[in-house]
């Protein structure tokens, strides 16, 4: 395995949205989808990468997983369906703590039991349950802080 990190640029859009609509239709058990796959692409592409401090990780040039971070947030977090549980997610949170070594915040949905365990294991602590009223898929969701 041979990963690298960087930032995304314009020419990556197109690819970081397959990731990220590939990601969450593998996950969608547990992530509940608000809009279509050609309104999530738009919004990656217009929104997403040129707004947000997107990070991609690359396998041998190909975009394999992303991550964006907005302040202490960790927004998004996709790895791609055919590359989970190689690493990549645990070396690119690992990169995101680099990036914000004084902590990090996220919210992930209460029923995504695969990403709760999986931030559990890597420091990050439950400090607010809701019921989904706020959040756009109106699903109960949870609040983690890692703190080194
Ligand atoms: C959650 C997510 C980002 C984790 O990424 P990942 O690349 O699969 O993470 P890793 O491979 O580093 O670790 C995942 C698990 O696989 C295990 N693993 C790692 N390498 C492995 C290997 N070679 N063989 C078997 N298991 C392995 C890890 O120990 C880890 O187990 P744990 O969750 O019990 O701690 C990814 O599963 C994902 O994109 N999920 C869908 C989208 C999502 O839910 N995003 C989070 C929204 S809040």
């Amino acid at each position: 395995m041979d990963i690298s990190f960087r930032r995304a640029t314009a020419a990556d859009a197109p690819d970081v949205a397959t990731v990220y609509i590939s990601s969450r239709r593998a996950a969608a058990e547990w992530l509940p989808t608000v809009g279509t796959d050609d309104e999530i692409r738009a919004f990656v592409i217009h929104q997403m990468v040129p707004e947000r401090e997107t990070w991609i990780a690359e396998d041998n040039g190909r975009v394999v997983a992303l991550l964006t971070l907005h302040g202490d947030d960790l927004d998004q977090f996709y790895v791609a369906p055919d590359n989970q549980r190689r690493g990549i997610g645990d070396a690119m949170l690992a990169h995101a703590k680099r990036l914000r070594p004084a902590g990090l915040h996220l919210w992930a949905f209460q029923r995504n039991t695969p990403a709760r365990r999986f931030y559990e294991a890597r420091g990050f602590v439950a400090k607010k349950f809701t019921d989904g009223a706020t959040n756009m898929e109106r699903e109960a969701d949870v609040l983690y802080e890692w703190t080194p």
